[in-house]
């Protein structure tokens, strides 16, 4: 019975850990509603100025780099650094999840229109 009880233990905390390392869809749709959309949208694809990047599509791994660095001031952004700085770990991946999941609208622009 002990080891039934502990295989069920193994298997939940299992779950929990692959649960968090993909990110919680529907917090990281609750940090974007209530966070983000003013500037991103919901889906991550309004564009409020040519300067504000489109997050929808964008893959997970990305966000959550960009969101790091934001954090630490790696990139240096005045817009950006308040809003990251409120973000923990577990809400990063969550909120790059949600991001990730939505319809790209991403474009690869022309070479002769490329800067550099
Ligand atoms: C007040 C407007 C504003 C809000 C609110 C905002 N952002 Fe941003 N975000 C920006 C701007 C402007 C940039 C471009 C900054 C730069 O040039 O580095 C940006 C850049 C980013 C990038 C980098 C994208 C890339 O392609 O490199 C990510 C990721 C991002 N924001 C995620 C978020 C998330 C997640 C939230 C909510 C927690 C959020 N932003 C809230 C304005 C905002």
């Amino acid at each position: 019975m002990r080891s039934l009880l502990l295989a069920f233990l193994a298997v939940g905390s299992t779950t929990v850990t692959l649960n968090a390392a993909a990110g919680n869809l529907a917090r990281g749709q609750e940090i974007a509603t209530q966070v983000c959309a003013a500037c991103h949208g919901v889906d991550g694809n309004l564009v409020l100025a040519p300067d504000y990047p489109k997050l929808g599509g964008q893959h997970a791994d990305y966000l959550e780099f960009a969101l790091r660095a934001y954090r630490s001031g790696d990139r240096d952004n005045a817009i950006m650094a308040p809003f990251a700085r409120d973000l923990s770990d577990q809400d990063i991946r969550d909120v790059a999840a949600w991001y990730a999941r939505q319809e790209s609208r991403l474009i690869d622009m022309p070479r002769r229109s490329r800067r550099r």
